[in-house]
């Protein structure tokens, strides 16, 4: 069993991805964190406690930064106003740790775990730019940071230059990638190869239990939104960052050197990535570069099947 910590912004995917991390064996969630990006702080907080409130899960919820480290916040709008619209189930949110912030959080939490711990993080990297710079101590405490951004290739038009997670902070991402953590990047070229569409609904529709339905419920709103702003199905990418604590073989890596495009105008907020060590700075990125979809959906189905 893997101990994680998530930090994320919810998000219907990012809920996808809270669902697996609780019902897995193979992960013990000890903690979530949550950041400004797909919606406000105060919702995708209030979003976090009602998800995990619905799934019985009592992992401790620790507000984060409400936004990003310099830019002015720009929310996502791929989950509706609210970051988890078109779910009708949701019982009120739990209860929230007020006595810390989450990046002090992340601090404590890291700096007294027995071994260097995993982090998960499925939204913008504000928590844990601002975790490097105010303490930097813990950098040779995470074992790793599987992140959810970036898009690399380019060679699907499909693919926007920009990835929203680091279009929202790019700086913050910049520190991260710099920051000599294991970092491995689950971006658009991957995580858009794994989509929900009519085949998925239909093993989804045999599942008959309450978790089957509102995951139902939360990809049919958010399917029908990637499909009318991109003209596909429902693309896994949180869920996808998620699955790879549980079978890192889902996907196939290469380290590069990635720089943040921070003063772009057309191309800010890009993730360049250095494949052919042309700048001749060493890698400080694996990037996530091949998926096997039909082996993510099969680990999907089966957590929320019983
Ligand atoms: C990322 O942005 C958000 O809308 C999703 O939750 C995901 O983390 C995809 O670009
Ligand atoms: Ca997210």
């Amino acid at each position: 069993t893997t101990p994680i910590l998530m930090d994320c912004d919810p998000g219907h995917d990012d809920a996808i991805a809270l669902v697996m991390a609780h019902r897995s064996p193979a992960i013990d969630l000890r903690a979530v964190t949550t950041v400004c990006g797909n919606a406000t702080i105060e919702r995708t907080t209030a979003n976090t406690l009602r998800i995990l409130n619905l799934i019985g899960c009592d992992a401790p919820v620790y507000q984060g930064c409400a936004n990003p480290l310099v830019r002015d916040l720009v929310l996502g709008t791929a989950d509706g106003p609210s970051g988890l619209d078109g779910s009708p189930y949701l019982p009120e949110p739990g209860t929230l740790q007020t006595d810390i912030h989450a990046v002090d959080f992340l601090a404590q939490t890291l700096m007294s775990a027995p071994e260097p711990m995993v982090i998960v993080a499925t939204g913008p990297l504000t928590n844990l730019g601002m975790l490097f710079l105010k303490h930097p101590e813990t950098i040779p405490k995470i074992a790793r940071i599987i992140s959810m951004g970036g898009a690399f290739w380019r060679r699907d038009e499909t693919i926007t230059p920009t990835e929203f997670n680091i279009f929202c902070d790019p700086e913050a991402a910049q520190i991260v990638f710099d920051s000599g953590v294991d970092v491995l990047m689950v971006g658009l070229d991957v995580t858009m190869k794994v989509l929900v569409e009519a085949p998925q609904f239909e093993t989804l529709a045999k599942i008959d239990t309450d978790l089957g339905r509102v995951v139902h419920d939360w990809l049919r709103y958010y399917e029908k939104l990637h499909r009318g702003q991109m003209g596909i199905g429902g693309a896994m990418h949180d869920p996808l960052a998620l699955a790879l604590v549980i079978d890192p073989t889902l996907v196939r890596s290469r380290p590069a050197h990635v720089a943040v495009d921070l003063t772009g105008t057309y191309m800010f907020g890009a993730t360049v990535a250095d494949f052919w060590n042309e700048r001749g700075i060493p890698a400080n990125v694996q990037v996530a570069s091949e998926v096997d979809a039909d082996r993510f959906f099969e680990l999907l189905w089966s957590l929320i099947r019983d």
